[in-house]
């Protein structure tokens, strides 16, 4: 059979929704995860346009101008499209053929049962969720993902439910028609240690974030303004890192060795929040700078966004296409 080939242990696959643009949150959430994957495992990457579609039906603009901000921020940090298949879901309509199929098979009551359906009606109000493509999506992401036949799916926790569906979907499928698609696995992505600058989760909606694509003039006055441990009022009190909204940002961005140091300086009161915060804007400049240079690289070539899709597109168009002869053969619809 086609891609039946073995070798789904060395296949991954994830997506993210174009809803904006990219923050620290999303690079050690994810993204680090993808790029270190992308050397050693045959990796699929794709903008989830249909999914975004799913709740921001009334705004498609605003979609697609988001759609190569992604892939630029992607790139950006590191993926690389000689290595890894960078696509776009909507210019592969095998996933609305697929998609289709498995809603048949699909009951209604797993996808009203599913957390993520239930606390998302309840949660967001400002948004019409009543549609039917809403209720669909773990349907239509079980196709994204089974498409490429992939063992491994890096997403973060709140990901779970959606891939326990996968499988499920997936099973039936198996036991309808015959085996054919391997039961995918989470990666999950240690959870993120990076915090919003007023320690919730950073996220776009709490304006807590530093963006990827930011300047350090942008950033400074953000950082500038992060409470640290909130009783350590003088620079003369002992500081505790570990109550610090800051620290967690140098675990992430410092050595290990300037690090010990600043931990020593805060908890005897000989390193002040000004200076610490110094040493971490000196430490985030030199992580954005590959970045921002690999960004400005892109910016300056108005076809670059627009050949890396192409390229990944016809990739990943070829893989479905085998898939999609196998799946109909065995469903009988070819
Ligand atoms: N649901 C994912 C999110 O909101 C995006 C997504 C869609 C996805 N299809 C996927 C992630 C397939 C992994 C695999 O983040």
């Amino acid at each position: 059979m086609h891609n039946a080939a073995l070798g789904a242990d060395k296949r991954t696959l994830s997506g993210m929704r174009p809803t904006g643009p990219l923050h620290l949150g999303h690079y050690f959430g994810a993204l680090k995860n993808w790029v270190e994957m992308q050397d050693t495992l045959q990796a699929f990457f794709f903008v989830a346009d249909w999914h975004a579609l799913t709740s921001e039906f009334e705004d498609t603009a605003r979609i697609k101008e988001y759609v190569p901000e992604l892939v630029k921020d992607w790139v950006a940090s590191g993926l690389d499209p000689e290595k890894c298949v960078i696509f776009r879901q909507s210019a592969i309509k095998e996933h609305a053929e697929l998609h289709l199929l498995l809603s048949m098979i699909t009951p209604v009551s797993w996808l009203e049962r599913c957390p993520t359906y239930k606390e998302q009606q309840q949660q967001i109000t400002d948004k019409d969720l009543s549609n039917y493509g809403f209720l669909g999506y773990p349907v239509l992401m079980a196709t994204d993902i089974i498409m490429y036949r992939p063992k491994w799916v890096p997403v973060g926790a709140d990901q779970l439910p959606h891939l326990e569906l996968t499988r499920e979907i997936a099973r039936r499928f198996n036991n309808l028609y015959g085996e054919y698609f391997p039961e995918p696995e989470a990666r999950l992505t240690p959870a993120a240690k990076c915090p919003g600058l007023d320690g919730r989760k950073m996220s776009k909606s709490y304006h807590n974030y530093i963006g990827l694509n930011e300047s350090m003039d942008e950033i400074t006055p953000k950082v500038r303004g992060m409470l640290t441990d909130k009783a350590r009022l003088r620079k003369t009190d002992p500081g505790d890192p570990d109550v610090c909204n800051l620290f967690p940002y140098h675990e992430l961005l410092t050595d290990a060795a300037t690090r010990a140091e600043i931990r020593e300086g805060c908890t005897t009161a000989t390193l002040g929040c000004v200076d610490c915060k110094k040493i971490l804007l000196r430490n985030l400049a030199a992580f954005l700078e590959p970045l921002h240079e690999r960004r400005a690289r892109l910016d300056a070539d108005p076809n670059a966004v627009r050949d890396i899709l192409e390229a990944g597109n016809a990739k990943a168009r070829a893989f479905a296409q085998g898939t999609m002869r196998d799946v109909r053969r065995l469903m009988h619809m070819d």
